[in-house]
């Protein structure tokens, strides 16, 4: 089985990144062929400052490694270090309608902050098909905000067998593996956790920084000795995250007796967050001393991923009669 996922490297992760797709994704390494990508290419439509970019993708490597990415066990590369999957972008552009693409929530949601759109930020889930297609992905672990782009991805794919395969399934349709109780992480606003909301917290925020996020995560105004409920706090809804099930459930009694104001329930979210990327944290530090391993790490990745793109790419320039 070939599981892959990508990530954006659009700034700092943060605990809706974590828990939707990395520690799900780490937790598969061990159950089949992983490839999972840092996708530069994706954040052009963002990062439009090089430094910036270089930056941040060399942050995200550390933090997939520091959160226990094992290269051992999963290639982990650098999406445009397989110039490939832009020439099947266009091969699958071809055959794309235009209306699936305007559908696209991610895309519409973008529209609707007023950014101005440029044909990349349009095009953007074709160049995810093919980067799940290339590789021939059988399952790809994601939030819940990517399930549109993965449906796409199989709308694509079906139609490219249709198209060209002659009844054979040229390329293998993907299925999307959604853990529920993270398909979506809510931020300190609770909307979605999102680098666009700026309502994030990254998962290496100094202490302190760290300490003010959690103060700022909205609450209602119920007075300190009245009971408050556990089922629409955002507070909760990020405990239960790091929290085994019975600290889980001592907060919720809490919460409905009263007597406990917000602020104690946050002090205790600080705690667990710091106890539970505590590992990672010194792991972080580590590697940040270590360029040379990230690297070599990175181009090995590439190595390997860019000979399965380019057996696919074959395959279909072939049948596409290039
Ligand atoms: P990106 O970089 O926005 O996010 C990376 C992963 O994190 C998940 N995620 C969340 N999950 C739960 N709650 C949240 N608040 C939250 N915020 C982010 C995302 O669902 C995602 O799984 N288009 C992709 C990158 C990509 C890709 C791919 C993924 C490019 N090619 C091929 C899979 C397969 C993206 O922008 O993710």
């Amino acid at each position: 089985m070939r599981i892959l996922s990508g990530i954006q490297p659009s700034g700092r992760l943060h605990l809706g990144n974590y828990f939707g797709m990395m520690e799900p994704a780490i937790r598969l390494q061990d159950e089949g062929e992983a490839y999972y990508f840092i996708a530069d290419y994706h954040s052009l439509t963002s990062i439009h400052d090089p430094s910036e970019l270089r930056y941040n993708v060399r942050d995200v490597a550390i933090d997939f490694l520091a959160c226990g990415l094992d290269p051992q066990k999963a290639v982990f590369f650098r999406q445009s270090d397989v110039p490939e999957v832009t020439e099947l972008t266009w091969i699958l552009s071809c055959l794309t309608p235009m209306g699936l693409l305007e559908r696209c929530h991610s895309y519409k949601d973008k529209i609707a902050q007023g950014i101005s759109p440029s044909h990349g930020l349009f095009a953007y889930p074709v160049l995810m098909a093919a980067d799940i297609l290339i590789y021939n992905s059988d399952l790809v672990p994601v939030g819940k905000d990517q399930k549109q782009h993965i449906e796409v991805t199989r709308d694509i794919a079906q139609k490219f067998n249709d198209r060209y395969g002659e009844g054979e399934a040229l390329l293998t349709i993907p299925e999307p593996r959604i853990r529920e109780d993270s398909a979506a992480v809510p931020g300190l606003d609770g909307r979605k956790m999102s680098k666009s909301y700026d309502n994030t917290i990254a998962l290496f925020e100094d202490e302190k920084a760290l300490k003010k996020k959690v103060m700022r995560i909205t609450t209602d105004s119920t007075p300190v000795e009245d009971p408050k409920n556990p089922d629409d706090s955002y507070i909760v809804m990020l405990y239960k995250l790091v929290a085994t099930p019975n600290e889980v459930e001592e907060m919720e009694i809490a919460f409905r007796r009263g007597g406990q104001g917000y602020g104690h329930f946050k002090k205790l979210l600080l705690e667990k967050l710091l106890e539970y990327f505590a590992p990672m944290r010194a792991k972080r530090a580590e590697l940040e001393q270590n360029n040379a391993y990230v690297e070599d790490v990175l181009q090995n990745g590439a190595e390997q991923a860019r000979a399965v793109a380019q057996k696919t790419l074959l395959r279909v320039r072939k049948a596409v009669g290039l």
